[in-house]
């Protein structure tokens, strides 16, 4: 995939955007981004034509495994008659996530709102004939939880775009340019839309690899949303004009040197419902990957996708409920945290609180015993266990009177007070945290 420059990290300390009226500033764009840092938890929805017949989205068309004609007919199909966006809002506000991403159209072109513009939409093309946007990002809204508007660049069943099928573009924009100048009027239209009538506090873009930055016109693009919300996020899909990274599926072994990213990952290995993908990630699976990411300074946007009548399958709701009764006992050390110790003090992952005064370590599965934790130069004031309370004992080990190198701290974690996915030790510190990392022997201090 195509390695996305994120224009806040590169142009850090200097002017971001040449904006007339307001200069937007790196540090503007830091105070932005607070919320986003802070939530950790995101969930995206893909919601679309593509769950009535058992096709992955957009791309089972364009890859030619099912004709475009047999998955246009899916519209008649896509009813939403059981939409409940005020239960949607509640299940994602319970899960734990600050913030949620939906669909408003993907690359298959059929918008999930009421489009003026676009010919293909839930409201007039389908059977559902309701926009599903306005309501959920009302409903989500009276919960706190940030709306995130998904939009796809690409529209392969708009006449003006010039991919169509996998084996057959539709125009060369060279040889058209009158045509690809309608199309950018158009999809810079639908943005404008989207922004005017729901106002998203976050763009999530998809499907910039098809084109340049410069026929984006991503610069203009940018400054649209931001000139309309200048508090919007843009995600990194916009060829170099988003404020963050998406690593997709895959996950970051070490530490992403982008300042702000987020992991976007499928519950099962579907971005949109299919009936025959019962392929689910395990709440314990889910949790230790969300808590990786955090410690790493992303976020987790995990993907669920509904069916036609607009209900979930019940893995969706009881991993979000697992999900969610997690977080609410070890929240704490998720939430408004900071990422963790370097690796090699502690063997798992960490986070610390914004003063770093507090260290949050994570022992997974159902792991008891003594935990070791590694060259940390300061007095522990207590230790205890997220959820349960419990207090926690430990010793300091080989502690040399003369020298500067710390001692092994193990603490006892005893069966009882382990959690049944993830456990979190929360050590409070005399100061903020203060680490040794020499290569300890005589002559080190
Ligand atoms: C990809 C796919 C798309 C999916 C998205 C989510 O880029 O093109 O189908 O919606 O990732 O991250």
């Amino acid at each position: 995939m195509i390695k996305r420059l994120i224009l806040a990290v590169l142009l850090a300390g200097t002017s971001i955007v040449g904006n007339a009226q307001n200069k937007i500033s790196a540090k503007d764009i830091a105070d932005k981004m607070k919320w986003f840092e802070d939530a950790k938890l995101g969930i995206f929805i893909h919601a679309g034509i593509y769950s009535v017949a058992d096709v992955s989205e957009s791309w089972s068309f364009h890859n030619g495994n099912i004709s475009v004609e047999d998955y246009m007919k899916q519209q008649k199909g896509y009813t939403l008659s059981k939409y409940d966006p005020a239960a949607w809002a509640e299940m994602i506000k319970d899960c734990g996530a600050r913030y949620c991403v939906i669909t408003t159209k993907h690359h298959d072109g059929v918008a999930m709102y009421d489009t003026k513009l676009g010919k293909l939409s839930s409201v007039k093309t389908c059977a559902a004939k309701k926009d599903m946007i306005k309501p959920l990002f009302a409903e989500l809204r009276k919960r706190d939880v940030k709306c995130g508007a998904y939009f796809s660049l690409i529209d392969w069943t708009h006449d003006d775009y010039p991919g169509f099928l996998k084996e057959k573009a539709r125009y060369d924009i060279k040889k058209e340019p009158a045509r690809w100048e309608r199309f950018q009027k158009f999809f810079q239209g639908q943005i404008k839309e989207i922004s005017d009538w729901y106002n998203p506090d976050l763009w999530w873009f998809d499907g910039d690899w098809e084109h340049s930055a410069e026929e984006w016109q991503a610069e203009k693009t940018r400054k649209m949303m931001l000139d309309r919300n200048p508090n919007t996020i843009i995600n990194g899909r916009l060829q170099g004009y988003g404020d963050y990274d998406t690593p997709e599926q895959n996950f970051p072994v070490v530490r992403p040197a982008f300042k702000w990213w987020e992991l976007c990952m499928t519950m099962n290995e579907n971005w949109g419902y299919r009936v025959s993908d019962n392929n689910w990630k395990t709440p314990y699976e889910i949790i230790t990957i969300f808590v990786d990411a955090v410690s790493n300074g992303g976020n987790l946007l995990l993907d669920i996708g509904p069916k036609p009548d607009g209900t979930y399958p019940d893995t969706v709701v009881s991993t979000l409920k697992e999900l969610g009764d997690w977080n609410k006992r070890n929240g704490e050390g998720i939430f408004g945290t900071i990422p963790g110790i370097p690796q090699g003090h502690f063997y798992g992952p960490t986070t610390l609180s914004k003063d770093s005064k507090t260290l949050y370590l994570f022992v997974h599965g159902k792991t008891s015993g003594q935990v070791m934790l590694k060259g940390l130069d300061n007095k522990i004031k207590d230790i205890t266990v997220l959820g349960s309370n419990v207090k926690l004992t430990h010793k300091v080990v080989g502690k040399i009177s003369w020298s500067a190198v710390p001692g092994l701290v193990y603490i006892d974690l005893p069966e009882t007070a382990v959690d049944k996915y993830v456990t979190c030790i929360k050590v409070t510190l005399d100061a903020p945290i203060k680490l040794y990392r020499g290569q300890g022997g005589f002559l080190t201090n």
